[in-house]
């Protein structure tokens, strides 16, 4: 029984204009352009469509404006989905295409299972050297000039019933890496594997929405690196640089013309069966190890708002 990862992510939006540009700018491939519909490919395959929804035929969205509305995993084999079709047979909105089959998720949101279509795929992060490994010798570190995402490594939603849809995915094979207890719930598809790839919060407002996408990239570097060139194509930083402590992961966080948040991240924890997930209260240095609020001035190279001078730091202003 094997849940892989996404394969797939639909979004709704009418500004398909702002949507080519923003994820051209962000590193995607567009592989179908059309008056109604933009299909863009990530390294892998992974594949991000938004459609206009006055023009396609999308799944109900959650909540008003641009946003997602369907995610479609991708299983090892067709005994996955044999399996999963006894299982959401009976849910709402269940569809049975044959390659592809599906239902809605208690929190409103379409979801897919279909064989996985994303290839493997022969990537180099940058080697680090820390105190007791020197892994790179006789190289200079990377510098990206822009990012090009991998895959969608994760998606995060606003619930309005966190133990109904934990309790929902953990049936489909899913397991809790880590929780704010009663808040929050951070999920992988398969035992082993990345920290998260689905992350559930419930606000006290309780309102269905979505937070953010999550785009994986090689390294550390290639977030800076793609953050600083998006900043330079002019889209707005939401939060970012920064590091999450639960995940570990280095992230810069968008706005995203076709709905919520948009996120590189790299460098997440790896985890196995024998990870104990753990409870945290909800705050924001649980958020944050550490943030730059604003992003980074792609010419400048410094802190939003800071004027750089002088060609050393040293250098004594005028
Ligand atoms: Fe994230």
């Amino acid at each position: 029984m094997a849940i892989l990862g996404i394969d797939q992510i639909s979004y709704g939006a009418s500004d398909l204009d702002a949507c080519r540009r923003f994820f051209l700018d962000w590193g995607l491939t567009l592989a179908q352009d059309g008056s109604a519909e933009l299909l863009f490919e990530c390294q892998n395959g992974c594949q991000v469509r938004v459609a206009d929804p006055a023009q396609s035929a999308l799944p109900p969205a959650f909540e008003d404006g641009p946003t997602l509305r369907e995610v479609v995993w991708g299983v090892q084999d067709e005994t996955d989905l044999a399996r999963l079709r006894k299982l959401l047979s009976a849910q709402s909105g269940f569809v049975d295409e044959g390659a592809r089959l599906g239902c809605t998720d208690p929190n409103g949101m379409a979801i897919r299972f279909q064989l996985n279509a994303k290839r493997e795929v022969k990537l180099v992060g940058t080697r680090s050297n820390t105190w007791d490994r020197k892994d790179r010798i006789d190289q200079a570190a990377t510098i990206y000039e822009r990012a090009e995402p991998i895959e969608v490594g994760h998606v995060v939603f606003f619930v309005n019933d966190l133990a109904a849809c934990e309790a929902f995915y953990a049936s489909l094979g899913f397991v809790t890496s880590d929780r704010y207890p009663g808040r929050g719930a951070f999920m992988r598809c398969a035992e082993r594997g990345g920290h998260h790839d689905l992350f559930l919060l419930q606000t006290p407002q309780a309102q269905r929405g979505l937070n953010h996408v999550a785009f994986t990239v090689r390294d550390i570097h290639e977030v800076f690196g793609g953050g600083l060139h998006v900043s330079r194509c002019g889209w707005p930083t939401q939060l970012g640089p920064g590091r999450h402590p639960i995940s570990s992961a280095y992230f810069w966080y968008f706005r995203c013309p076709a709905g919520g948040l948009i996120e590189y991240y790299a460098d997440e924890d790896q985890l196995t069966e024998a990870w104990k997930a753990r409870a945290f209260e909800p705050g924001p240095t649980m958020f944050a190890e550490w943030a730059i609020d604003g992003g980074i001035d792609g010419h400048s190279r410094r802190q939003k708002g800071v004027v750089a001078e002088g060609k050393f730091l040293t250098e004594k202003r005028s």
